[in-house]
């Protein structure tokens, strides 16, 4: 990782970058991370590794203890910026995200109160796999959970085994996204 790509195991109620990405690999220092590295370059960015975090399952009884998901949420709430990283593993989501996101249902019910601020925040999806193309499947699945939650989309990219970018043109939109919004801060 690069100076600019600060790791975030602590867990704080604002971030000082204008991005903050939730990396959801089986890895810290695989694909996904060096396709993140790639897209911000030289920009700043604060990395939650969710292996480096407690994040419980779900539970409809919505009781969780020594769990870091809601202060996670706190972080975001703040971000300008959020990006979700996630290798495909079997056509869909990693493991770590897929139970994070699942965790987001929370934001429905115990804590509304999060979900609401969540709402118009800017996000951002990085995919990487073995395949040439971006898997379409997951990208409509996070394109589902971002109309769901009322999160504006800024582009999805995706990264062949984490090296060239498949499309050069949504990740000039995340990067001109984080450029203008370290300028307003
Ligand atoms: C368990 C597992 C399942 C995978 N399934 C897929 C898949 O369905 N489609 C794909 O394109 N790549 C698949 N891959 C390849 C990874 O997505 C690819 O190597 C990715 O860049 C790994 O990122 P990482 O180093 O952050 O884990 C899979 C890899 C693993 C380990």
């Amino acid at each position: 990782m690069n100076t600019e790509l600060t790791s975030s195991s602590t867990l704080r109620t604002s971030v000082a970058a204008p991005a903050l990405a939730i990396l959801g690999s089986a890895r810290s220092e695989g694909n996904t991370a060096r396709a993140l590295q790639r897209l911000f370059e030289s920009l700043p960015c604060e990395v939650v590794d969710l292996n480096q975090v407690r994040i419980a399952p779900f539970s409809y009884s919505q009781q969780y203890s020594d769990d870091d998901f809601i202060g996670i949420i706190e972080q975001m709430v703040e971000a300008p910026l959020i990006v979700f990283a996630t290798p495909v593993y079997w056509y869909s989501y990693s493991a770590p995200m897929k139970q994070f996101i699942d965790r987001f249902t929370d934001l429905l019910y115990s804590r509304k109160d999060l979900g609401r601020r969540l709402r118009g925040r800017k996000v951002a999806f990085l995919t990487t796999g073995y395949a040439p193309r971006p898997n379409e499947v997951i990208q409509a699945a996070f394109g589902s959970f971002c109309d769901y939650l009322g999160l504006e989309q800024v582009g999805m990219v995706y990264a062949q085994e984490g090296t060239v970018f498949y499309d050069e043109v949504p990740v000039e939109a995340v990067r001109e996204c984080c450029k203008a919004l370290a300028n307003d801060s």
